[in-house]
């Protein structure tokens, strides 16, 4: 097979790593597998440059972004790497300014309150305020070996605005709904530059040199199906179509989406994301056996024995057969998680693999 580096394809025009074979419904020597949060505290080469560098310093230095994306590549046997930034850098971009606050996460200076600071939201050109990003895409993509696919992402608008409104994390996003229930026209808004300014972000990424791009709803759960149809499917439907009609295979993903799965795919994406709460089997009879899935490990499962890792795998894996399935879990690796449990579960996949060939 030959490879045509600025294509990411094969001379005969198709794609060559195994995740973008399985975006295209191609066939795969093996189920691909990645993990969400795959650089980070649990790995001990990231804690060493977590002792000299902050978080941000991290993801605002290309050349550093790019190592810290490079670290769990060399030490495991992944089909993907994911460029090392957080869903909150277009704040900044945007004129919000936050930090990362030791054990409480992010925090925002100056929280989303009335219509007026909505207003005030610096959208145009915001995403050429994220260079950084395009930069480290660029190391990366020219570091990676070609069988390795990258992963661009951003947070979806719904996520995004929760933290831009509630000012850090929430455990029932009482803010976030109240305003979207009493100041519609207001949140319409706040959405609609949310998504524009995502949309312009996440081509440049595509642009860089990102071939997979992962749209992160990770709070979108917490809403009811009328909520998320009235108030969120429409902003995060015109990412998902902008980058289809670019040509750029997307990841929709959320946690504790069950009952909404279908909703979340007809906001549209190349390949839906779901955490461990649905079983595989039933969101495939829910949304299509055509359907590209990814996930759905608990993440909890890697801080036990390494029998439970390759039972919960191949658990996974059992339910999957012929359909097309990216193996990740089903929310991002927890900090305490042993790196030994990581190659215990890809060990596992691939060894599913040699067992299944030609089926
Ligand atoms: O997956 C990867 O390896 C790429 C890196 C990545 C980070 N953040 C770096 C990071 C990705 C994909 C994200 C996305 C992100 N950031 C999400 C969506 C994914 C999800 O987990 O639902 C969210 C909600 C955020 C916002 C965020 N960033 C929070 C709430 C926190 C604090 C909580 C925590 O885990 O400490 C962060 C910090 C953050 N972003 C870390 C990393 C590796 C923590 C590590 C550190 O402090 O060094």
């Amino acid at each position: 097979m030959v490879y045509d580096k600025e294509t990411a394809m094969t001379t005969d025009r198709k794609p060559y790593q195994r995740i973008m074979r399985v975006c295209e419904g191609l066939p795969v020597d093996s189920t691909p597998v990645w993990f969400m949060r795959q650089a980070g505290r649990y790995m001990a080469e990231y804690r060493q440059l977590r002792e000299r560098y902050s978080l941000l310093e991290l993801c605002r230095t290309p050349e550093l972004a790019a190592e810290v994306t490079l670290q769990p590549i060399k030490r495991f046997d992944l089909d993907a790497a994911i460029i090392f930034a957080d869903i909150l850098l277009p704040l900044e971009a945007l004129g919000v300014p936050f930090h990362f606050a030791k054990g409480e996460g992010p925090v925002l200076e100056k929280p989303i309150r009335e219509p007026g600071d909505i207003d005030r939201l610096k959208v145009a050109d915001a995403e050429e305020r994220l260079d950084f990003v395009y930069q480290a895409i660029e190391l990366v993509r020219g570091r990676l070996e070609l069988d390795v696919a990258l992963i661009g992402f951003a947070g979806a608008p719904f996520t995004v605005a929760s933290y831009m409104i509630e000012g850090g994390h929430s455990r029932h996003f009482v803010k976030t709904k109240l305003f979207m229930y009493e100041q519609p026209e207001a949140w319409d808004s706040l959405m609609t530059k949310l998504s524009d300014v995502t949309l312009r972000y996440l081509l440049r990424q595509a642009k860089a040199g990102a071939q997979l791009i992962q749209l992160f709803d990770s709070w979108v759960g917490i809403l009811g199906r009328h909520d998320y149809l009235q108030y969120v499917m429409p902003h995060s439907a015109r990412i998902l179509e902008g980058l289809r009609q670019s040509g750029i295979p997307t990841v929709h993903f959320g946690t504790g989406t069950g009952s909404m799965l279908d909703l979340i795919k007809r906001a549209g994406g190349t390949v839906i994301g779901v955490d461990w709460r649905v079983d595989l089997s039933d969101a495939w009879g829910l949304l299509g056996a055509k359907t590209v899935l990814q996930g759905n490990l608990d993440p909890v499962v890697l801080l036990g024995s390494a029998d439970g890792v390759r039972q919960a795998v191949l658990r996974i894996l059992e339910q999957t057969r012929d359909r097309a399935h990216i193996f990740n879990l089903g929310h991002g690796i927890l900090p305490e998680t042993p790196v030994e449990n990581i190659d215990t579960a890809i060990e596992q996949v691939r060894r599913w693999a040699d067992g299944n060939r030609g089926r």
